[in-house]
């Protein structure tokens, strides 16, 4: 398994262009069970969720190219085209599914397609119970029905019909999933108290361009006409996946640590909102166009506390590389993470690396800053987190070996040459 070595300290510099989305393109690519013809896709990021999500579809017999796009902006890679008119099987490969949680959201266009469809429980990150109580219950209301057996979930629909359907907490898989499932329902899907992330909207618009009828994505109440079993969905263009704000912010959060003038690229900063206020009110220099963003390396930074919240709260998935933001701030910052119950884990490595962390509960720490932080071993335990190690890193004296990089690998592309670009030091080594 390869690791990351990483000498920090050093002054970053230049631009740097944020890739696809990872959880735009896997839904999108999920998405495409439903469509009666090849879809093309562009600026899909080349990292490991897409390639196992690719490999789900590709098992149940979906064909997958990868092409250079129309516009000649792509290399190949980032431009596929799925076929999935050979789709066959309404079963998820059992351990490809164990291994991203965004595996679920093919259970919806599967109940469209075929009226039924099986998986194991999703993997994922460990962050917390992570259940799918809400998805039962709202395939349950659309006339699904549910049963395990064998560690294998079973969902199973006669007829789908239009249900109006409030999630008891918003969930972003949950209603991307039953959006999915209900374009093929018979009638009106009402989904209240839907989750709100930018991802959403832009999957209901492609669904919309193909010919489906989804109103209020984006906003708490999701309409779907539904076409009914035998309505089609005909791709016409190629869809662009959005830029992905969770490794922009990522970016961000390390400029206003380490560099010393930072430009972040193809970006999209009206998803970053939480963000950009709280590091302003940390008292970093963020100047935001429409589509990038300059960050200056703050030379103090002020605590600030955080809470994260849904869409278009501070982002969970953030939650990690602002807090290494936070060990370099002065005073104490309070860390509230409300969405997930087990994502402050990681905080006791950067307590080893020298922060001052005090454990409140679960769900909270406090940050007493600043304090320098030392290299250190590590093991990546998420994708998030383990962004944040690589962050810590490159911000602590010494040298550090971050393991288990696949975790990263799932969700950023390239990581270490985009930084070395900028003036880090990072190195893959095989280990
Ligand atoms: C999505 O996960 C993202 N994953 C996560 O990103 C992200 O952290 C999360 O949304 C919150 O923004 C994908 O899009 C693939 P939720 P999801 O269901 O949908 C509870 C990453 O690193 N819940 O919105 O799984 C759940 O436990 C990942 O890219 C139930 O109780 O998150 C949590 O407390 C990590 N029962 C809350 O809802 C259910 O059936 C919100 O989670 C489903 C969820």
């Amino acid at each position: 398994m390869p690791k990351f070595v990483i000498q920090g300290g050093k002054t970053l510099k230049g631009k740097i262009t944020v890739s696809g989305a990872k959880n735009h393109a896997l839904k999108l690519l999920a998405a495409s069970i439903l469509f009666d013809s090849p879809v093309a896709f562009e600026n899909i990021p080349e990292i490991e969720d897409v390639f196992r999500m690719s490999e789900l579809l590709e098992k149940m017999g979906a064909k997958i190219n990868v092409r250079h796009s129309v516009s000649n902006r792509e290399t190949s890679g980032h431009a596929l085209i799925v076929d999935p008119r050979g789709i066959k099987k309404s079963e998820l490969d059992r351990e490809i599914t164990k291994r991203f949680r965004a595996s679920i959201v093919a259970i919806g266009p599967l109940l469209g397609r075929f009226g039924k469809a099986a998986l194991a429980h999703p993997g994922g990150c460990v962050i917390g119970e992570r259940p799918i109580d809400i998805f039962i219950e709202g395939l349950a209301a659309l006339g699904a029905a549910f049963k395990e057996k064998d560690e294998t979930y079973f969902f199973e629909a006669k007829k789908l019909a239009g249900a109006d359907f409030t999630f008891r907490v918003p969930s972003v898989t949950a209603t991307e999933t039953l959006m999915l499932a209900a374009v093929k329902a018979d009638g009106k899907t009402i989904l209240r108290n839907a989750a709100m992330e930018p991802e959403i909207p832009a999957l209901a618009d492609f669904l919309n361009r193909a010919g489906a009828s989804i109103h209020g994505a984006g906003t708490a109440t999701i309409e779907i006409d539904g076409l009914g079993p035998d309505g089609k969905l005909i791709a016409t263009n190629a869809e662009r996946v959005i830029p992905d704000r969770i490794e922009a912010g990522s970016l961000a959060i390390l400029g206003a640590l380490t560099a010393s003038d930072l430009t972040i690229e193809k970006c999209a900063p009206e998803h970053l909102g939480s963000l950009l206020e709280h590091l302003k009110a940390a008292g970093v220099f963020v100047k935001a166009g429409p589509d990038w963003m300059r960050i200056k390396r703050a030379k103090k930074i002020g605590a600030v506390n955080v809470k994260t919240r849904e869409y278009p709260g501070f982002p969970t998935d953030l939650q990690a590389p602002f807090c290494i933001l936070l060990t370099q701030a002065e005073g104490r910052s309070e860390i509230f993470e409300t969405i997930f119950d087990n994502r402050l884990e990681y905080l006791k490595d950067i307590a080893r690396m020298g922060a001052d962390v005090t454990f409140c509960d679960p769900h909270r720490a406090i940050i007493a800053g600043p304090t320098p932080l030392r290299g250190r071993v590590m093991e990546s335990p998420d994708l998030r987190a383990g962004l944040a190690f690589v962050i810590a890193a490159l911000v602590a004296e010494g040298e550090s070996e971050i393991h288990n990089v696949y975790q990263i690998d799932r969700g950023y592309e390239n990581v270490e040459d985009k930084l070395a670009r900028l003036g880090a030091s990072i190195r893959r080594v095989s280990a």
